[in-house]
């Protein structure tokens, strides 16, 4: 993998809890496709990110090769990008150490995501998850990245690591680029098919809130059919909360058959619910088929699986650790 002197670095990573939903599908991992011949672009797996929440070493182990055998599935291509786990490359957690002592307290304590996940799990705030963007701000800024394509639910994270690296900058000199998120137009926030108000996530205790990357069809057109609406029986963008579901769901079909929201009214007026429910569940099984297929070959070789993550983590330490060593100097670390 060679990266051009043209191109400006794209970064980008998901965390292995649970499975990978069509909203990290749609809000992320999909536009990291699109964007890979664009930048040199780089691609990890959080695992260590995963671990502010408990999880059976067992279920972490093979969530991470799932969702590392996933980023190649969906088309991520190794030959052009760099792809590793987060974990195999030590400097991530050293970085992110360092850049601590340059972010307040108070800049952390207003994250929504920490305070919503504090909310969710009382008995585990835990010190990671306070400083969760720590480790994220060193995930981006060892690479230089800059641009980093995210959900809306993430942006806030990187605005934090802008107001860190402007700080260590305006402390040291320049030293590390200042990235700038991409958020995607149609699919930055999919929300719950059971609760339309929520985000569609990857650890709602209720399966049939989200569609899994991995769901086989019958599974999909299931969920689909449960999702929640409402009374109008009416395929149109609404702006009440009563909407939100449906808005969902034309959100959902818009992102994976490019019609515009207009059209996707014209196309199901004087139909009902049960029609419109279908057609998107059949073109998000469509979607997703050949990414599963792909993901079961993968998976059905380990040993090449195994081979691909660990030339990552050398080309990943690689470009870390010169960042790393610099800001070692700058801090005044000895050689
Ligand atoms: P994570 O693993 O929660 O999610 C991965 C990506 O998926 C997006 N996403 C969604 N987009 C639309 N609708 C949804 N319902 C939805 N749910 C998730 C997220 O915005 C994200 O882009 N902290 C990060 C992982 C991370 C990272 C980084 C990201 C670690 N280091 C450095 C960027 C740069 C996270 O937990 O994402």
């Amino acid at each position: 993998m060679e990266f051009s002197q043209d191109k400006k670095t794209m970064l980008s990573m998901i965390k292995p809890t649970g499975h990978f939903t069509l909203g990290n599908y749609l809000g992320a991992l999909r536009n990291w496709v699109k964007l890979q011949d664009e930048y040199n672009s780089i691609f990890a797996v959080a695992d260590l990110h995963a671990i502010t929440i408990r999880l059976e070493p067992k279920a972490l182990r093979q969530q991470t090769l799932q969702a590392y055998a996933i980023l190649n599935a969906i088309g991520l291509d190794p030959k052009k990008s760099l792809m590793f786990i987060q974990s195999t490359v030590p400097a991530h957690a050293e970085l992110s150490w360092i850049l601590s002592c340059y972010s307040m307290y108070g800049e952390m304590q207003r994250m929504t995501q920490f305070k919503d996940k504090s909310k969710k799990a009382p008995d585990n705030v835990n010190l990671g998850l306070f400083s969760y963007p720590s480790l994220m701000n060193a995930d981006i800024l060892l690479y230089q990245a800059d641009v980093v394509p995210v959900g809306i639910d993430q942006k806030q994270h990187v605005e934090l690591t802008r107001t860190v690296a402007n700080r260590f900058n305006g402390i040291y000199g320049e030293t590390f680029k200042i990235p700038e998120p991409i958020i995607p137009k149609v699919g930055a926030k999919i929300m719950s098919l059971q609760n339309p108000l929520e985000k569609m996530g990857k650890s709602d205790s209720n399966e049939n809130a989200y569609i899994r990357i991995l769901d086989d069809p019958d599974t999909i057109v299931r969920k689909f059919k449960r999702a929640v609406t409402d009374s109008q029986a009416r395929v149109y963008f609404g702006d009440s909360s009563e909407k939100a579901g449906i808005n969902n769901l034309m959100t959902i079909y818009s992102a994976v058959t490019k019609k515009s929201f207009e059209e996707i009214e014209k196309e199901f007026d004087g139909k009902g619910y049960g029609d419109f429910k279908l057609a998107v569940a059949e073109a998000v099984v469509e979607e997703l088929k050949p990414v599963q297929e792909r993901y079961n070959e993968l998976m059905s070789d380990k040993a090449t699986l195994e081979k691909m993550y660990q030339e990552g983590a050398q080309e990943a330490a690689y470009i870390a650790r010169k960042t790393l060593s610099k800001v070692k100097r700058k801090v005044g670390f000895v050689k």
